[in-house]
């Protein structure tokens, strides 16, 4: 959610910065700005709407200098203009800042510095600390040189409520970034004679693979040389550097039309990567480096707690399934926005996790920060290495997916199952599963990639499909027990990328209410895994077809559903149940991928989402 770029060393700065927010364009795309230290000026240039549009406004002005900072928005604080876009000069024209997050004091802050003649031109937050670090620049100047703007910045953040991550220049120093976070993601790679701030990886990584993860409170202080980290309490800060281990490859399209795409056609690879090496020996369970806890440990918990965002949350709802399942532990699963204000009674043995692709999702965060807090173990299920959820936590298990660049998220979610699936089987194997069943569970999960292919094999098909139903206006997704997250996500994927109203429901719910909806124009999306619930999803099916609704089937192969009750099929193989889920899911993102590509949208940035939701 908003992306920061800074760059000091030898090279021009404008390019590299446009090139970095290219990268981090999902995060937020409503505007676009830089500012260049350039001959003894800050030149800014920024503009509403797409990076694309700023780059040429770059390109035109033929900015030279070898510093600056940038930054592409998500508007919190005002409506998307140029005047609202980053960066901000304070009104002296001393500072210039970009900045992520949510400041909650800012019109308290702004009434104290409108009273000491700063002027405001903007109507965001983050024009207010601008200004409040001009006005203790001002104030700073018996500070040792050098020193001056990042002062400045700490006593600024020391008065501020609320999150940040901020790059800040200054006119007087030519070749010094100050940044700092706080609840938002920022990291400094440090390369050869240049230093580079960047929100995520994917801007960086081109430039360097080396790259120091700031805390939370943390300040870093760059020039092409040199780099030092303090605390917001002036404490310093020994760096920690860390090696990026993917490439710039992994963040490219690499000949796909979009990253979703591209990131859909990943999964086998995702899922083999989220496997490796954690399987016992025996071939009989599952084994997880990170949990930080003893099977003893894992035997004494009476109820695991999930939490997530979104697709995330679908997640939980499937690992909810396959632990109550397999391994009979009672699950409880919450969103985590509502899990940090709820309060919730918690058993005393509980265990909680949470599920994040980003780790940065600040709701997650607030909820595994509320079960530490209630001195609950609170681990993650995390794809972004080092990121703060992965960081914060009390152990857990890195995905591997590789980078997410698409706003809708598809690699991470098959990848979220299958580590919930692997958890099932770690709990049932301490329990009650026998060493025979869980041989027969770890073969049934290591045959996923190769299914998986077979589905997207299926690709050309999926999309004669969505081209005759792009046109509709609603959509129901239905499916039972470890299905019904199915239809969810589903249904979230088609209406986020496509903006067609689509509703989830387990099957059988859908003649309490949203059968009402079905018409010609509403086709039902129903999943009919061959297995105990079989003859009851063909009798909704039949409810619906009596009503003249559409349905596109999702059917484990060699299926005897009854000839001509489905308008569409779309085969899945079949699988090991706990792999179902993940089987299930590609069908339907193909699905919606191929829906909104025939509505022309814009499938990477849909319209008011970012990909990562780091304020509440
Ligand atoms: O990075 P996270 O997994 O914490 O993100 C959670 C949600 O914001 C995310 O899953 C969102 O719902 C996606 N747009 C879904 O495609």
């Amino acid at each position: 959610m908003c992306g920061i770029v800074g760059y000091v060393g030898t090279q021009k700065a404008a390019s590299i910065l446009i090139e970095g927010l290219k990268r981090l364009e999902y995060r937020g795309y409503d505007s676009a700005g830089v500012a260049i230290q350039q001959e003894g000026r800050i030149d800014v240039a920024k503009k509403a709407g797409r990076v694309e549009v700023l780059a040429k406004e770059v390109a035109r002005r033929h900015f030279s200098g070898t510093a600056g900072i940038s930054h592409t928005r998500w508007a919190t604080h005002g409506g998307v203009t140029d005047a609202n876009a980053h960066p901000h000069l304070s009104s002296d024209g001393k500072i210039a800042i970009v900045h992520n997050g949510v400041i909650e004091n800012y019109l308290s802050i702004k009434k104290f510095l409108l009273g000491k003649g700063y002027a405001f031109v903007s109507e965001t937050d983050t024009e207010v600390l601008g200004n409040l670090i001009a006005y203790h620049y001002a104030k700073e100047t018996d500070t040792k040189p050098g020193s001056r703007l990042l002062e400045s910045v700490r006593k600024t953040l020391r008065h501020v409520e609320g999150t940040y991550g901020i790059a800040a220049i200054c006119i007087d120093s030519p070749s010094e970034i100050v940044a700092a976070r706080k609840g938002s993601p920022l990291l400094l790679g440090v390369g050869e004679g240049e230093h580079i701030l960047a929100s995520d990886a994917a801007a960086l990584v081109s430039r360097t693979r080396n790259v120091v993860y700031l805390k939370d409170g943390e300040l870093v202080q760059i020039t092409p040389d040199s780099f030092s980290i303090s605390t917001v309490d002036s404490l310093e800060v020994s760096p920690v550097i860390d090696q990026i281990t993917w490439s710039i490859k992994d963040a490219e399209l690499s000949g796909y039309a979009h990253f979703m795409e591209k990131e859909i056609f990943e999964q086998p690879a995702a899922l083999e990567n989220a496997m490796r090496g954690r399987f016992s020996e025996d071939g009989s369970t599952a084994n997880f480096g990170g949990l930080n806890l003893s099977a003893t440990d894992f035997r004494q918990i009476d109820r695991l707690v999930f939490a997530s965002c979104g697709t995330g949350w679908h997640a939980c709802l499937v690992a909810e399934h396959l632990i109550e399942r397999f391994a009979r532990v009672p699950v409880e699963v919450d969103y985590a926005s509502e899990f940090r204000y709820r309060n919730a009674p918690l058993d005393r043995d509980a265990l909680f996790f949470v599920i994040s692709q980003s780790g940065e999702t600040i709701d997650t965060l607030a909820a595994l920060r509320e079960a530490q807090r209630k001195g609950y173990k609170a681990l993650a299920i995390c794809n972004v290495v080092g990121s703060t959820i992965a960081r914060e936590s009390d152990g857990g298990i890195y995905q591997h997916a590789g980078p997410e660049i698409g706003v809708a998220s598809t690699k991470a979610f098959t990848s979220q199952l299958l580590i919930s699936a692997m958890l099932a089987l770690y709990l049932a194997r301490l329990r009650d599963m026998s060493y025979s069943d869980g041989v027969t569970y770890v073969q049934g999960l290591k045959a996923a990639p190769d299914l998986v292919r077979r589905v997207l094999d299926q690709a050309p098909r999926i999309k004669e499909i969505a081209q005759r139903y792009a046109q509709c206006s609603d959509f129901l997704f239905l499916g039972r027990l470890s299905l019904f997250p199915i239809a969810l996500e589903g249904a979230l994927k088609l209406k986020e990328i496509s903006y067609i109203h689509a509703e989830g429901y387990p099957a059988a719910e859908m003649k309490h209410g949203p059968i009402a909806l079905i018409s010609e124009r509403c086709p039902s999306v129903f999943f009919v895994p061959q297995g105990e619930l079989f003859n009851k999803i063909v009798s909704s099916m039949q409810e619906i077809k009596a009503r003249k609704g559409k349905i596109i089937a999702i059917v484990t192969e060699g299926s005897d559903l009854p000839a001509g009750l489905a308008d569409e099929t779309i085969w899945i193989p079949d699988c090991h149940e706990a792999v179902l889920p993940i089987v299930a899911t590609v069908p339907v993102q193909l699905l919606s991928y191929y829906i909104a590509v025939a509505r022309k949208c814009d499938v990477d940035k849909p319209r008011n989402l970012a990909k990562s939701v780091t304020v509440e």
